[in-house]
């Protein structure tokens, strides 16, 4: 890829569009089939000491930092070592409990991201092992963790974090297969994630054809002055960066919250002006998703589910190809990607250079 437009109006919309070739990019040269597994060269973490981490805690900050809440469960369900995701900024400044059993994951795009770069700092001055999931080779981050995994995104240019995200849940998938291996997933397991990582590539082709109706839905959406996005475990994670995405680009206040905590608070939100976007995976939590959605409709919301059939709860569905469970958050965020761009679109918004913000915050 190059910084050339390629016939794209935008960044944001070239980079979203480039995501099937970035995410072969991040897969190529690294499955192995004998072994049911992927090789990360520059992991710096042999099979003994990979059996031994006891806990993973992930830092980064914004996008990197939704992407490591999906990169938590992946390492836990793939691999059954605890793990969770914290706000570098935030977790540099509550004096930690630095664990010599813990392995610690700095994940940044710019690699340069002054909270994410001081938390790995302070924890490298404490003696934790510090591994980074960064896009830009040779950025601070990368140099000052003891090793890690490139996220092969390319260059990414908008503001608006798109590609990179994706391609950095991609690389958590990896190091969470890479450790389960290691540890107790089965050959089986190991076979069924790599069948479905070899299949996203074309989803996201899938995904990206139905743009033109997402921009529609988008215009019919616009007028909102809120919008509520839900999911449910998998699915929050995705909720929060979509729900990020949209007040990032198009200035419309944007809330996420698990679709469980809804009757305690939210609920009192819903009327025909605040839509719902609920993201609706087919997975064990399908009908307490779509139980959800009935609480809404009770209440007159306008709901736009992300599904992979269609919602009959819902106003509107976009519709994702299925995958496997564990990777549909992968796949789930794009068409909110393409949503957001359109409803920014749609209000004459500066989609590349939104007001106040700069692609890399390198100062506290
Ligand atoms: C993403 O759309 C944002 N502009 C922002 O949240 C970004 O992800 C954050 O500042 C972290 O940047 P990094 O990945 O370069 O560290």
């Amino acid at each position: 890829e190059s910084y050339d437009m390629g016939g794209h109006d935008t960044y944001m919309h070239k980079e979203i569009a480039e995501q099937a070739e970035a995410v072969d990019r991040v897969l190529r040269g690294r499955i192995d089939d004998r072994f049911a597994t992927v090789h990360l060269g520059g992991l710096n973490l042999e099979p003994g000491e990979a059996r031994r981490v006891r806990r993973i805690k992930i830092l980064g900050c914004g996008t990197s930092y939704h992407a490591g809440q999906i990169g938590a469960q992946l390492i836990e369900e793939l691999a059954r070592i605890p793990a969770d995701a914290e706000p570098a900024s935030e977790f540099r400044y509550r004096n930690p409990v630095v664990d010599p059993d813990t392995l610690y994951v700095a994940v940044s795009q710019s690699g340069e991201t002054y909270d994410v770069l001081a938390a790995v700092q302070e924890l490298k001055r404490k003696g934790a092992r510090v591994l980074g999931v960064v896009n830009v080779v040779g950025s601070a981050i990368a140099r000052e963790a003891d090793g890690g995994t490139y996220v092969h995104a390319g260059p990414e240019v908008c503001v608006v974090s798109t590609k990179c995200f994706t391609n950095t849940v991609v690389a958590f998938a990896l190091l969470a297969l890479h450790l389960g291996r290691i540890r107790d997933l089965s050959v089986a397991d190991g076979k069924r994630i790599i069948a479905g990582l070899r299949r996203l590539p074309s989803q996201i082709d899938e995904i990206l054809k139905t743009e033109p109706e997402i921009q529609l839905l988008a215009q019919e959406y616009a007028d909102a002055k809120s919008m509520l996005f839900i999911g449910r475990v998998r699915g929050y994670p995705v909720a929060r960066e979509a729900s990020l995405k949209l007040k990032e680009v198009s200035y419309i206040h944007a809330e996420a919250y698990p679709a469980s905590e809804l009757k305690h608070g939210p609920l009192a939100l819903i009327d025909p002006g605040m839509p719902t976007v609920a993201i609706v995976p087919d997975d064990d939590l399908l009908e307490k998703n779509r139980a959800a959605m009935e609480e809404i409709k009770a209440r007159s919301g306008r709901i736009l589910a992300v599904a992979h059939q269609k919602q009959e709860k819902a106003d509107h569905t976009i519709v994702v190809p299925k995958n496997e469970d564990e990777l549909d958050p992968i796949l789930m965020g794009i068409p909110l990607q393409l949503f957001a761009y359109h409803t920014a679109l749609a209000l004459g918004r500066d989609i590349d250079k939104p007001r106040n913000l700069a692609k890399s915050v390198t100062v506290e």
